[in-house]
């Protein structure tokens, strides 16, 4: 026993993982508006139950952070005892226990990863604290059903995280081990989607509602800027599109009646988020020389996204691993997943006394 940082006695514990091959764990993800948690146990996924508070936010047209957190709180333990009883898993018998640690909003980020830590201290287990977006990173290996880890099947790979918050292109050059190459330097893809969709008169979330309208509409009726296609780097820009759809309605309010208008916008957008992801994605592949391109987050989602990088890596010879829609947005199951490979591989130390990391940077 030794003292805490805080004062109080606690057990110093670190787990001793030289030896084993799988870990029963039980994981939590509450970084944005989605409460969830997940038990995985030797790569497979025994449960992963999700509860959004999407509509809760929609109301608001964005997510208000002391909401968010509230409704975690509230959330929370319900999310935690249904995804013990789905994976027929007594807490007793977890041998760690993982949260995600950052980057996402603080007040969050905190009831969930205090409340792992609470359970790893009382249970004398280890805890780990997880990147989001290196979770996100590895949640495209996941498949089949029940849903596993594919870590057998890694090669080194070009990855794409498309979120709400993010997009980042990533060179994951073994496992465990990688590389930022660009990020969106203003808006994020979903971010951009998002704002459109506010233009237009959809909910929020948008995504989901511009590719069900993009479906009727033009793709090539708007000839909407390529923000930074020609640049060399991998970083995204989004704003300019965002604007220039925005002068689009300001000179022509009445686009907003015309359903067929609304499609064409919609198709058009799409299409431009959708070109600019997929040409940077596969120029990173080929100039680094990879054979596997992969891809997650919420954006991910989108059908004329997942279809166009297929055909493109399907075109440049080059294999595609996208995460299933389930794991694509928000959740649990790939913190689990990520936490429990690097607890076998690096051991876990109870840290008890580590801070929740809001702003954390991948890598
Ligand atoms: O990864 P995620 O669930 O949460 C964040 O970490 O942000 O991503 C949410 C984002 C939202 O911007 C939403 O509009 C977008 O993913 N999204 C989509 C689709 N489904 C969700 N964007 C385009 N098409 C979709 N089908
Ligand atoms: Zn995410």
């Amino acid at each position: 026993m030794k003292n805490g940082r805080n004062g109080f006695t606690r057990p110093v514990l670190t787990a001793s993982t030289a030896l084993l091959t799988a870990m029963r764990l039980l994981a939590i993800e509450t970084s944005c508006d989605e409460t969830s948690a997940a038990v995985v146990h030797d790569g497979v996924v025994r449960s992963n139950v999700v509860s959004s508070q999407v509509r809760l936010h929609a109301e608001y047209g964005g997510v208000v952070p002391e909401l968010a957190a509230r409704e975690h709180l509230r959330n929370l333990m319900t999310v935690v005892g249904l995804a013990l009883r789905e994976a027929r898993t007594d807490a007793g018998e977890l041998e760690a226990v993982a949260a995600t640690r950052g980057p996402g909003l603080p007040g969050a980020l905190l009831i969930g990863m205090r409340a792992a830590q609470a359970m790893a201290f009382a249970l004398r287990r280890p805890f780990l604290g997880v990147h989001h977006h290196e979770a996100h990173l590895y949640s495209p290996w996941v498949e089949g059903d029940p849903p596993r880890a594919r870590f057998d099947r890694f090669q080194p790979n070009v990855s794409l995280i498309v979120s709400g918050g993010h997009t980042l292109l990533v060179y994951v050059e073994a496992e465990l081990q990688h590389r930022v190459l660009g990020s969106t330097v203003d808006d994020a893809a979903g971010e951009c989607f998002d704002k459109v969709g506010k233009m237009l008169g959809l909910p929020y979330p948008a995504g989901a509602h511009i590719e069900r309208l993009a479906a009727e509409g033009n793709a090539r009726a708007f000839d909407f800027p390529r923000p930074m296609l020609q640049e060399p780097s991998d970083d995204f820009s989004f704003s300019g599109l965002k604007t220039a759809v925005r002068y689009f309605l300001r000179d022509h309010p009445e686009a907003l009646n015309d359903r067929r208008v609304v499609c064409d916008l919609c198709a058009s957008v799409q299409a431009a988020i959708v070109e600019v992801l997929v040409t940077k994605t596969l120029r990173a592949a080929q100039r680094l020389g990879v054979r596997c391109v992969t891809a997650s987050g919420g954006v991910t989602r989108n059908r004329a996204l997942r279809d166009a990088l297929a055909s493109a890596c399907a075109g440049a010879g080059l294999e595609l691993r996208l995460a299933v829609p389930e794991l694509c947005t928000d959740n649990a199951a790939m913190i689990g997943v990520l936490a429990e490979r690097k607890l076998l591989r690096h051991g876990g130390a109870a840290d008890f006394d580590l801070e929740i990391a809001p702003g954390w940077a991948l890598g």
